[in-house]
């Protein structure tokens, strides 16, 4: 076989479907039960061989491109890094992110692009990493890497890296309304500590039942009921979101007026995610959001789709 000299990988977006957030451990992260959700809205990463020493040289093109670092701080430019380390070779390599992903949007964008340079380095270096493997090392890069290479539907334990897959019967419809502005995950789940701790319940590990996943939202996407997903939606951190930002309010009472299933504030926002009976309805949500003025944009799309892909060559 001759070497590759430029690896794309396709990797999408996710959505929770779930997210139930238990108390702040030790170690400053929260306890969760988080159903992950993989929707066609995704990026591209490409790789191509670096010149000796060059290091990881970053490019970045699409909306919002200019608020994505370029620097070492990346989770691709980390996960190069990481791969190569692991396997003791030099991380002399280009990549270039063709994002679509909403940026700081609550859909595991940096995540998305972390697993698949993971995925385009490997392809790029020829190292064949097992899987179990570059879970291990998607896991050290971020609590939604690993996710993000599985795609699918997968239940979240932990901190959200420990993954089970979850059965789903056929596809579900989904409207994404993106924000101007991102959230940071940390003050979004810091602000979830705080609307606790303000209402007395307490945010501790000690404080908070451990979070379940819902037997009602695993039986709808086993029986690919999207009335029933809809009824069973649910987010913790979605109190936290509307709080830092008020204006989400109005962007989810606007889809769920144009006739959306369910409504949801997708992870730590601020992107709001629309749940529609099919493909059809999932355009007219769309343009109603559009035409609201209440977001910048929204894309109709669907899930589940597989995780970080190597593309076939041109
Ligand atoms: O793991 P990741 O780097 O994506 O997490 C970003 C931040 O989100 C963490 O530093 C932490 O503040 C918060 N977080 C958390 N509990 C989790 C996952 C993330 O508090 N389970």
């Amino acid at each position: 076989m001759t070497p590759r000299s430029v690896v794309t990988v396709r990797v999408p977006a996710k959505v929770n479907v779930q997210l139930a957030v238990g108390g702040r451990r030790a170690d400053g992260f929260h306890e969760l039960a988080n159903v992950f959700f993989a929707v066609a809205l995704g990026d591209l990463v490409t790789a191509s061989p670096g010149s000796p020493g060059s290091g990881v040289m970053l490019t970045c093109a699409g909306p919002d491109a200019d608020l994505v670092p370029l620097d070492d701080s990346n989770l691709a430019a980390r996960a190069a890094h990481l791969l190569a380390a692991h396997h003791g070779v030099e991380a002399d390599v280009r990549l270039h992110i063709a994002k679509e992903i909403p940026v700081a949007g609550g859909m595991a964008g940096g995540s998305a692009d972390g697993a698949a340079a993971l995925v385009a380095c490997d392809a790029l270096w020829e190292l064949a990493t097992p899987l179990p493997v570059l879970l291990a090392l998607a896991a050290e890069l971020g609590s939604d890497v690993p996710f993000a290479l599985l795609g699918g539907v997968a239940l979240g334990r932990g901190r959200g890296e420990l993954l089970t897959p979850v059965p789903v019967d056929g596809t579900f419809h989904w409207v994404f309304a993106v924000a101007d502005g991102g959230l940071s995950t940390p003050a979004v789940f810091h602000e979830c500590d705080r609307l606790r701790d303000e209402a007395g319940t307490g945010s501790a590990d000690s404080d908070v039942p451990a979070p379940e996943a819902d037997p009602a939202l695993l039986a709808a996407l086993a029986g690919g009921d999207a009335v029933a997903l809809a009824a069973a939606l649910g987010n913790d951190l979605q109190a936290a979101a509307l709080s830092l930002r008020p204006a989400l309010a109005a962007t989810l009472r606007a889809g769920a007026e144009a006739g959306a299933l369910g409504v949801l504030v997708s992870g730590s926002g601020p992107t709001c995610a629309f749940l529609a009976k099919d493909a059809e309805a999932a355009e007219a949500v769309a343009s109603a959001l559009r035409a609201s003025g209440t977001c910048r944009a929204a894309h109709a799309t669907y899930g589940p789709v597989a995780g970080a892909e190597v593309l076939p060559q041109a």
